[in-house]
């Protein structure tokens, strides 16, 4: 890590005054976030709070009904369609499920996305870059099997392969630790915190995982209500004595000592 502080970083990510609503509801009421680079931000929300909608519209899968965002310098929804494929290609989006490609084997599921975005590579440059990507999340040895030989952790370990091959310099993790025990929870948080160093991407990572928003994030950002309520370090964030961020805690750690 370099000593400067993150925020006087360049920013990677901008998103002011946003607005999104389905129907009658109000989704996102006035979000405003920035992301700089080399910099990993938890965004942590109760279910339904709309957080994979913000990033889904980070990616310009969803449009907002109002606000900016700006992603690597661009206004993502002002970009023609070819434009925001080029700008996707720069932007890793981990799913909230793994969504792997249950028919292909591992080594398939990962060089299956990369030839089909990197035009021109040639099979031993494709044979490498599987290996060296299986290799950063711990899994070299699991080139032959099939998904459903994997465990849940293993799984989510293929997903970010699968997303980091395609050297994204910026990750997009939605719910990265759900449905995983403890300990192979603590793992991921690990994983995450290894790309962050190895390849120097920004990340958002969306969860309501307590442990993984302390151990993952340098800063925090609460979404509660369709606002951020509080950004800072995960401490600073829980200082708070607004009773709707207190009644999350209480919940989530609850919750966490329940599994
Ligand atoms: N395409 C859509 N059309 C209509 N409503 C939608 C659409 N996408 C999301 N919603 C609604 O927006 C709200 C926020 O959804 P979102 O998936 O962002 O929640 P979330 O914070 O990611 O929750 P979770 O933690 O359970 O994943 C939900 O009430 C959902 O039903
Ligand atoms: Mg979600």
């Amino acid at each position: 890590m370099t000593p400067e502080q993150p925020s006087q970083r360049p920013t990677v990510i901008s998103i002011r005054g946003l607005k999104k609503a389905f129907g009658e509801r109000e989704i996102l009421r006035g979000v405003d976030l920035d992301v700089h680079e080399a910099e990993n931000v938890v965004v942590l929300g109760r279910s339904g709070t709309g957080k994979s909608v913000l990033i889904k519209i980070l990616v310009g899968l969803l449009r907002p009904d109002a606000g900016e965002v700006v992603v690597l310098g661009q206004k993502v929804h002002q970009l023609s369609p070819k434009d925001l494929d080029a700008l996707r290609r720069r932007v890793g989006f981990s799913f909230q499920s793994s969504a792997l490609y249950d028919s292909m084997n591992v080594s398939e599921n990962l060089s299956f996305p990369l030839t089909m975005n990197t035009k021109g590579l040639g099979a031993g440059e494709v044979r490498e870059r599987v290996e060296d990507a299986l290799e950063a999340v711990g899994l070299a040895g699991s080139r032959k099997q099939m998904p459903s030989e994997l465990s849940g952790g293993q799984r989510k370990r293929i997903g970010i392969a699968r997303t980091l091959i395609l050297r994204p310099e910026i990750m997009l993790y939605d719910e990265p630790t759900a449905g995983l025990d403890p300990v192979t929870s603590s793992e991921i948080n690990d994983l995450i915190l290894q790309v962050q160093q190895n390849y120097h991407t920004a990340s958002i990572i969306i969860t309501h995982d307590l442990a993984c928003a302390k151990s993952t994030g340098q800063r925090v950002a609460m979404l509660l209500d369709g606002e951020m309520l509080r950004v800072g370090s995960f401490a600073h964030v829980f200082e708070s004595t607004d009773p709707r961020i207190s009644a999350f805690y209480a919940y989530n750690f609850m919750q966490s000592e329940q599994t």
